[in-house]
């Protein structure tokens, strides 16, 4: 059968292209091997935020005497946790697929593999169960995302295939709480599962190769997440390679010096990779660039009608920068001109305290040699943050271009950033200078009112 447009991978990228392409009247096929929603609604995104949704109401609770309300017998029911993110999932899914039928997009569950160009079109087969089917299509979209790095560490794969060691798909699927836990990686999984599993009793300890955590971040977030997590009581191990797993141990290396660390479970956590595996690129000579398939900031690969969005090409692996790729790319087949401004994409680590970033860090500032001015206050500069703070140590860091007065960087830890962070990202993207900004009116109290607060500073 003839599709104008194929779309290989049902995760954001993926089912966002086909909806907004069925939306245009294209006749459009999704291909998804597994499950609809990809790695973001089934085993990554949505069911971490659930997670952690549950844990911060029991540290609110736990903490309730410092805010007059007396509570006996908190107890933490992981079991419930896990069927509420189930029921959470299976909804949202179900949204999705809803959204795909109004819009007339075929859905097929297979495993969808390139292989030619014809006349008629690019040919894809969709295999399941050994039977197979092949379609053509005018424009082709790979959307297939994104799998855990394993690296080939002596024990690594055995304790995978034991249940010692766990992805993010395997933790959090997890009916229990174990009682200690080893995660391997401090970048933003091993971020949100620490603050997760230390705040419902397990005993965590984070073993990191680079001297600091949250990988990209500016600096002095950095140094103050790692403040604030080792206060909630995670162990950090920095500096350190991992290079052997027991049954039940691993051990590192740290300065030259040999360690060992038992725990109940180990999550690994130390990147991802673009799932291109058996994906047949060879087939149409697709570029590959260090395994991301290589794109322009309007998603084309160096094959004509031929894109690649999402994780896949590795140029920011989000799920809102995979929503926003599927929207360009499909404005781009129906003729409407448009592209991806990678630069101001808002990031956020969702722990217990929040982190959201935008823009440049100061030491991207100072690469790129541009000359900056910077202010970092406390949080507690806003009313509504003390209200609803005993001790939260969260900052706020912004950054302005020195010849323009431009906001070029922000960077915050504390409550409510995560819903805060686009509001920034909108200065960044209209390029709003401190006197534009100055102007505008924040409510009174909310935590938001402390970029008010800073850009007074300059
Ligand atoms: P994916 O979601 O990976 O989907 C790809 C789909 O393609 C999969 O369903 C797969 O089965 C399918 N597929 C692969 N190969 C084939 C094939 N040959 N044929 C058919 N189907 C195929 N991002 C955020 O922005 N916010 C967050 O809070 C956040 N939290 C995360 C938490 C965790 C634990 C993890 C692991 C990731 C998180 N991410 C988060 C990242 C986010 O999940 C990804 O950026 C996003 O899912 C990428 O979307 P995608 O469409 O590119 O690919
Ligand atoms: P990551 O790239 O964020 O962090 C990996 C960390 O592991 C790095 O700090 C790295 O130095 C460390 N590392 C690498 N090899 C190591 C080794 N051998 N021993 C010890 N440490 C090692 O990758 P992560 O956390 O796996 O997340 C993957 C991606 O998923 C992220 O890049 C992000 O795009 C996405 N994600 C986004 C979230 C969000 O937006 N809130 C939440 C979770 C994931």
């Amino acid at each position: 059968m003839k599709y104008d447009v194929i779309v290989i991978g049902g995760g954001p990228g993926g089912y966002l292209a086909a909806e907004r392409s069925g939306g245009k009247g294209l006749k459009t096929l999704l291909i998804e091997k597994t499950n609809i929603g990809g790695v973001c609604l089934n085993e990554g995104c949505i069911p971490s935020k659930t997670f952690l949704y549950s844990a911060k109401i029991y540290e609110n609770i736990k903490q309730g005497n410092k805010y007059g309300v007396y509570t006996d017998n908190v107890k933490y029911d992981q079991k419930i946790v896990l069927k509420r993110k189930n029921k959470v999932v299976k909804r949202l899914v179900m949204g999705v697929k809803s959204k795909l039928k109004n819009n007339n997009v075929d859905v097929i569950e297979a495993n969808g593999k390139i292989s030619g160009n014809k006349k008629e079109g690019y040919l894809v087969e969709a295999i399941t169960n050994g039977d197979k089917k092949v379609f053509t299509c005018n424009y082709l979209i790979i959307a297939t995302g994104s799998i855990p790095i394993v690296p080939p560490i002596e024990g690594l794969k055995e304790g995978l295939k034991s249940g010692y060691v766990m992805t993010n798909k395997e933790i959090l699927d997890l009916d229990y709480i174990p009682k200690s836990i080893t995660i391997i990686g401090g970048g933003v999984i091993g971020l949100e599962m620490a603050s997760y599993f230390s705040t419902v009793g397990c005993k965590v300890v984070v073993v990191e190769m680079l001297d600091n955590v949250g990988g990209s971040l500016d600096s002095e977030i950095s140094e103050n997440l790692l403040k604030s997590y080792k206060k909630k009581g995670i162990e950090f191990k920095l500096g350190s390679k991992v290079t052997k797993l027991n049954t039940n141990s691993i051990i590192y290396e740290n300065k030259n010096e040999i360690f060992e660390l038992e725990s109940d479970k180990v999550l690994l956590s130390i990147g991802r990779k673009p799932n291109i595996e058996d994906l047949g690129l060879e087939n149409l000579n697709i570029e590959v660039e260090k395994n991301y398939i290589k794109t322009d900031n309007r998603l084309n690969t160096n094959i004509p009608r031929v894109y690649a969005i999402g994780d896949v090409n590795g140029k920011s692996m989000l799920a809102h920068t995979a929503y926003r790729e599927a929207e360009v790319c499909i404005n781009n087949i129906s003729g409407k001109k448009d592209l991806v401004r990678y630069e101001n994409i808002p990031s956020v680590i969702y722990g217990n305290p929040e982190i959201a970033v935008v823009g440049l860090t100061e030491n991207e500032a100072i690469k790129k040699g541009i000359e900056y001015k910077k202010v970092t206050l406390p949080m507690m500069y806003s009313g509504r943050y003390i209200a609803e703070n005993e001790e939260r140590d969260g900052i706020a860091k912004l950054i302005v271009d020195k010849k323009y007065n431009k906001l070029i960087g922000v960077h915050m830890m504390g409550s409510y950033v995560s819903e805060m962070i686009y509001g920034a990202g909108l200065m960044l993207e209209m390029e709003l200078r401190t006197e534009d900004i100055k102007e505008i009116v924040f409510p009174h109290p909310t935590v938001s009112e402390i970029l008010h607060e800073a850009i007074h500073e300059f």
